[in-house]
C-alpha cells in the first residue's frame, strides 16, 4: 500500500537515497551537498510516495500555483517502478495547482514515458543553460 503526501519535505539523506535508488541521481548534482540541499529547500511543491517509512517516489516542483508548474524532478525507486507511482505523483502534482500547466525536461531514459502518459511535445520550448550567456 503506497501513501502519498504533499505536506512533508523529505530530509537530505532520505532524498539522496531515493535519487540514487531511482538512477535520477546520475543526472543531478547529488555530490554537491549545498546545491542538492538548495534544490530540496527551495522547491515549493513536493509530492512524495511512501511504502511505510521508505520514501519510494518524489515529484519536486517550482510553481506559482496559478500559471506554471515546473516539474524539476520525478523519481521512483527502481524496486517500485512501473506500478503507477510516477503517474499518481504527476496526477497529485497537477491537482495541487489545477490551473497551472506542467512543464518539464525529460531525461533520455524517460523520453517515451511522458508522451505515453499524456504529455504533449512543444517544439517552441527553449532553454538557456546555466553555462550559457544572454547575447
Ligand atoms: C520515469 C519514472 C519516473 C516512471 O515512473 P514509474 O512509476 O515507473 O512509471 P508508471 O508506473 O507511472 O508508468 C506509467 C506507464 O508508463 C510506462 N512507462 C514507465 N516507464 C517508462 C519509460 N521509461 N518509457 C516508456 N514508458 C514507461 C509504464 O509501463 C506504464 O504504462 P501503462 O500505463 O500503459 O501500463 C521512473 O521510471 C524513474 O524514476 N526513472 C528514473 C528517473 C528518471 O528518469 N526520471 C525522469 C526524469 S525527467
Amino acid at each position: 500500500m503506497i501513501g502519498y503526501r504533499d505536506d512533508v519535505r523529505p530530509g537530505f539523506e532520505q532524498a539522496l537515497e531515493l535519487y540514487q535508488a531511482s538512477t535520477l541521481g546520475e543526472r543531478r548534482p547529488i555530490d554537491d551537498r549545498a546545491r542538492f540541499s538548495a534544490m530540496l529547500e527551495h522547491a515549493n511543491l513536493i509530492v512524495t510516495a511512501w511504502d511505510g517509512d521508505l520514501l519510494v517516489g518524489i515529484s519536486r516542483c517550482v510553481t506559482d500555483f496559478a500559471w506554471t508548474t515546473y516539474l524539476a524532478d520525478l523519481a521512483v525507486h527502481v524496486s517500485h517502478q512501473r506500478r503507477g507511482i510516477g503517474k499518481e505523483l504527476i496526477r497529485r502534482t497537477q491537482a495541487a495547482a489545477p490551473h497551472a500547466k506542467l512543464l518539464l525536461l525529460a531525461a533520455p531514459a524517460a523520453e517515451k514515458y511522458y508522451p505515453h502518459i499524456g504529455f504533449r511535445h512543444f517544439t517552441q520550448a527553449w532553454m538557456l543553460r546555466a553555462q550559457d550567456c544572454v547575447r
